[in-house]
């Protein structure tokens, strides 16, 4: 099993353009790329295991994929082929459920499966509301768990409201309304991540957003090819800016990185705590993009995150390093979707917070933290990338040994370089 040691460090000074590629833009810039009429043009695309399996997956339906290692080229297939073999998904709940919504509307017979964890997150709220249009989907336990098959046919246009508010069952819908014959409309209780809009309506789609409805018309041919850089990913950067925040007198700048509302709320957070950070943004096209500067406060207040968790739902465990670190008590909120993530982040982040001799308080949608000293241990990080990052983060304050880290590979591959860059990690 791979494990790491990080040991403390009083303060430092971190510039960097290297952290990851946004993921949830490389699972979409593989997929999308076969809606398109010609070759899509993608420079910074995420090279770490869930997105290499959606960029192999793209392959198997048809697409053919040139990499020179500074651009990937996709050149889309005229139909989508019925690969002979399932499809993995890796760790990825972005690929799979996208995927189920995009292969429920084409021809031909699919399997998706993705890794032990993945096998054990849910799936009917993309399977239901496809099976209401008439999908063809099924899976363990009634099409609630992968292995998942599905046979494509023309589906039906909707208008359905979600009770969640995910941009996986947002764009799985999207995905599948894309081939339907009339107007479809998908509401949320609160906007999830918009990637999927910014990105469809730049290949000539025309679809809109309404408060927290999305209003899509279905495009009557392919589309316009993506011609991207891909940002950086603000989710992997945080881990970095939590670093700077409880470490006074340090400061991190984060090259080129995603600017979208929906994607930087947890640095918001840490403004609220008494971060001082600058956002500079450059120019860019489908997407908001700029340099963050964070500089870490002599103390750090505690605060309350109960609104616009979508926005900041991958953040929350890096987040919880800073609530240990600050005066009083934090509390989440609303946040019962921790629960079904890579891991059960709600229980990893509270197990692991109390072997740090953190008090810490468990609630159904959250946890209230009681800001003090972290102390060194062993944590295990259940298999999950961001449990494994933050606590690596802690470790700069007090030490820490991680175990089970080969998951950090999903999406950060350099994590570990970059953080060697500030500490030491053995
Ligand atoms: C993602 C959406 C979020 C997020 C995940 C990536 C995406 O999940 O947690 O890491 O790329 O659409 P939900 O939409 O299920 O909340």
């Amino acid at each position: 099993m791979k494990k790491m040691t990080v040991f403390p460090k009083s303060h430092f000074i971190f510039e960097t353009d290297e952290i990851a590629s946004d993921k949830s833009i490389s699972h979409r810039c593989a997929i999308f790329s076969l809606l398109a009429q010609e070759t899509s043009y993608i420079r910074n695309f995420l090279r770490a295991e869930d997105t290499l399996c959606t960029l192999n997956i793209v392959q198997l339906l048809g697409a053919t994929v040139k990499d020179d290692n500074k651009e990937i080229q996709i050149i889309p297939p005229s139909k989508i082929i019925e690969p002979p073999c399932i499809l993995d998904c890796g760790n990825s709940g972005t690929a799979i459920r996208l995927l189920m919504g995009f292969l429920s509307a084409q021809e031909g017979f699919f399997v998706l499966h993705g890794d032990k964890y993945l096998a054990n997150r849910p799936m009917k709220r993309v399977a239901n509301p496809l099976r209401d249009i008439g999908a063809n989907i099924d899976g363990r336990k009634d099409g609630e768990l992968a292995p998942i098959g599905i046979r494509g046919k023309k589906l039906s246009s909707f208008a359905y409201t979600s009770p969640i508010a995910s941009a996986q069952v947002k764009s799985a819908l999207i995905l599948a309304g894309l081939s339907s014959e009339g107007v479809c409309t998908f509401s949320e209780p609160e906007l999830s991540r918009d990637h999927t809009e910014n990105m469809l309506r730049g290949m000539g789609v025309d679809i809109k957003t309404e408060g927290t409805t999305v209003v899509l018309n279905p495009p009557k041919e392919k589309l316009k090819p993506l011609d991207i850089t891909v940002p950086n990913d603000p989710s992997s950067g945080f881990f970095f800016a939590v670093a700077a925040a409880i470490t006074p007198n340090s400061r991190v700048v984060l090259k080129n990185m995603l600017l979208n509302k929906t994607r930087i709320e947890a640095y918001k957070v840490l403004e609220k705590m008494g971060v001082n950070i600058e956002y500079k943004q450059k120019e860019s096209s489908y997407e908001s993009v700029g340099d963050i500067i964070i500089e870490g406060p002599l103390t750090l207040n505690s605060t309350v995150v109960e609104t616009n968790i979508a926005w900041l739902i991958d953040e929350l465990p890096a987040l919880s390093i800073a609530f240990a670190c600050a005066k009083g008590k934090s509390l989440v909120k609303n946040a019962q979707e921790l629960r079904v993530k890579e891991s059960d982040r709600i229980s990893s982040v509270v197990n692991n917070l109390k072997l740090c001799g953190i008090s810490v308080d468990e609630f159904e949608d959250g946890y209230e933290v009681e800001g003090g000293e972290l102390k060194s241990a062993t944590i295990n990080s259940f298999g999950d990338h961001r449990i494994a990052m933050s606590f690596a983060i802690a470790g700069l304050k007090c030490g820490m040994h991680i175990q089970d880290t080969a998951c950090i590979d999903t999406s950060f591959p350099n994590f570990i370089a970059l953080l060697s860059q500030i500490g030491n990690v053995e």
